[in-house]
């Protein structure tokens, strides 16, 4: 089964509003004839309405970093999935090691987002990974199957369609230390065994997992070889068009 590839940028805590929609407006120029593979930029909430108005018509589509659990209500400096949704934001990543370490996001909250993200309509690319400390004590397995068992509770079969999985490990984001892509592809296979034990082997199949943590022009190619490593949650490299293009064209 072949599944199709899914490269997304991760800006994190960068660009204004008007570099946002000046970088989208460049890239577009360079990938408009890419259409075998799915390309995502994730900018910060408030550059979002901006970014989609500018890939109106688009082969790019937009994420966001984060969406609360509740569509409305008393949440202080919030942002809910449905008023994305309405925004036009098409994808929302959830739990990334950023927020699990600075902003409280655990499995059980992660969880309850996604369950909120996928009621609305949206899809979500949900983030999982070993900090330097735990692969070094040989838990990777057993973190990475805690974390998925906790985002993915009570999630059904009939919703994994709408969901991404990114594998990145902590300790090679943002760090210059990429896995290796033997190294990353063990646990690809691994996190797709444990889809087939929770769901089945068609779901297991069918589901994507992206890789991230440190993803460059240089090391795409290798990574994106492997058996089960089907596209990159990119970080300080999605920052530059020609770095970004470089890896969508992998
Ligand atoms: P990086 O970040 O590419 O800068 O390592 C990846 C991520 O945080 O998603």
């Amino acid at each position: 089964m072949s599944r199709k590839p899914i490269i997304a940028g991760n800006w994190k805590m960068y660009k204004t509003v008007k570099e946002s929609v000046d970088f989208v407006k460049q890239l577009e120029g360079k990938l408009k004839d890419v259409t075998d593979r799915e390309i995502l930029v994730c900018p910060t909430a408030l550059a979002a309405a901006s970014v989609v108005d500018a890939l109106r018509f688009t082969n790019i589509q937009v994420g966001l970093q984060d969406a609360h659990w509740e569509n409305e209500g008393a949440y202080t400096g919030n942002i809910s999935p449905i008023m994305l949704k309405d925004a036009g934001v098409h994808y929302i990543i959830l739990g990334h090691s950023e927020r699990r370490q600075y902003d409280n996001d655990t499995d059980h909250r992660i969880n309850a987002k996604l369950k909120n993200v996928l009621r609305s309509g949206l899809k979500a690319i949900v983030c999982v990974g070993e900090t330097l400390s735990e692969r070094e004590k040989g838990q990777t397995e057993k973190v990475v199957e805690t974390q998925v068992n906790g985002c993915f509770e009570g999630i059904g079969l009939g919703d994994l369609a709408g969901i991404v999985i990114a594998y990145e490990p902590v300790w090679a984001i943002g760090t210059g230390k990429t896995a290796t892509p033997e190294q990353a592809n063990e646990v690809h296979s691994f996190i797709r065994k444990l889809i087939g034990k929770k769901y089945n082997a068609e779901a297991s199949e069918k589901i994507r997992i992206q890789y991230g943590g440190s993803v460059k022009p240089e090391n795409i190619k290798q990574l994106m070889a492997q058996l089960d490593i089907d596209g990159a949650l990119v970080g300080g490299a999605s920052l530059k068009v020609d770095s970004f293009t470089a890896i969508v064209r992998f």
